[in-house]
């Protein structure tokens, strides 16, 4: 069961285009394309006819004709046309999704479309501000979304899974933690003071220690903004003066296609050199080898949780956090739920 009452990431802006892109979000099948004018479009990526997915089909102008017998629809979902008779079936109607496009990402809505409208879409304009270099990126993860937040709210991995780029024994030895945590949201300071430079930031040219932060904000339902960065220590940083080292927010947004399979939209922007795309593109390939770790790491978790479903795990300090974010999950959905069979009647 997934929350429905939010904006999710459905696709990379440069994936949508004249060819029909079919994707399962929250379990249901989708298909995006974009007009001639741009515009990108949503419809349910089944024939009203016999269920044969539209993104088989074709583009015919702004209409997408099912690639099996051929019956045409509108971007609003209606049904213009059955081949080989004049009279279109009541009911061939198909649903259209809510999308905005924002900051190079497109946005689905595959909740109560009367209701998106008034929720905003999770604050990512690091994507294309100016101040920022910026590049993103799509991963297909054989695993519950519940594991990627688990992994990016608890960074205390970073020291046994990442040691070639930005893990070391003092990234869990000396961090001092801080977590707020309210009722809609979760926000993990780490602060890591003194510390030889992980080879990550060895490679961005500190010589000598350094003072290192991660910030981690939570918001459901599945979006984890991560501002971390390092100057040379003792310049300021935990009183605010992080200029002049290395600043780099890494954007997540995780999208379930199922209970155990998930779209990881991820990105990477930094604030040191925003104009330099060989600056942006280095420190890129740092966390894209850094997340390559982690897929293996999730899918082999996943494997392991499906051998031994319903037998008990413990909690350690550094899970205040994931268990936190579970708790608005589980709370949100037990709200949607509520309000679901209340309309019900
Ligand atoms: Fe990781």
């Amino acid at each position: 069961m997934f929350l429905k009452n939010h904006w999710y990431v459905a696709a990379l802006s440069n994936e949508v285009g004249r060819v029909p892109l079919g994707r399962v979000l929250l379990d249901e099948p989708v298909v995006m394309f974009r007009t001639g004018n741009g515009e990108a479009i949503a419809l349910e990526d089944r024939c009203s006819h016999r269920g044969y997915p539209l993104h088989k089909g074709r583009l015919i102008g702004d209409s997408l004709q099912c690639g099996y017998h051929g019956l045409l629809f509108d971007c609003s979902g209606s049904c213009l046309k059955v081949p080989g008779q004049t009279q279109v079936p009541p009911g061939a109607r198909i649903r259209t999704y809510p999308l905005i496009e924002r900051w190079g990402w497109v946005w689905i809505w595959m909740g109560d479309a009367a209701r998106a409208n008034d929720t905003p879409i999770t604050d990512f304009h690091w994507l294309d501000d100016p101040g920022w270099g910026a590049k993103s990126e799509l991963l297909y993860i054989k695993c519950d979304y519940r594991l990627i937040l688990d992994n990016l709210l608890d960074l205390s991995h970073l020291t046994f899974v990442h040691p070639g780029t930005i893990g070391s024994a003092a990234n869990v030895e000396k961090a001092r933690v801080q977590n707020d945590l309210t009722e809609k949201s979760a926000v993990i300071t780490r602060w890591l003071i003194d510390i030889e430079p992980p080879p990550t930031y060895t490679r961005a040219g500190f010589k000598g220690n350094i003072d290192r932060w991660q910030i981690l904000r939570f918001d459901p339902p599945t979006f984890v903004n991560l501002y971390a960065g390092a100057v040379d220590t003792g310049t300021g940083a935990p009183q605010g003066n992080r200029r002049g080292g290395v600043g780099l927010r890494n954007l997540n947004a995780i999208t379930p296609e199922s209970a155990t399979t998930c779209h990881y939209f991820w990105a990477i922007a930094q604030d040191r050199a925003p104009g330099d795309s060989s600056a942006t593109e280095s420190m890129f390939q740092e966390i894209h080898q850094t997340f390559m770790e982690d897929w293996e790491v999730l899918e082999t978790q996943q494997r392991w949780n499906d051998l031994t479903a319903g037998r008990p795990t413990v909690n350690i300090h550094s899970d205040a956090g994931p268990i936190h974010a579970r708790r608005i999950i589980d709370r949100m959905l037990a709200e949607e739920e509520l309000a679901r069979r209340r309309q019900a009647g």
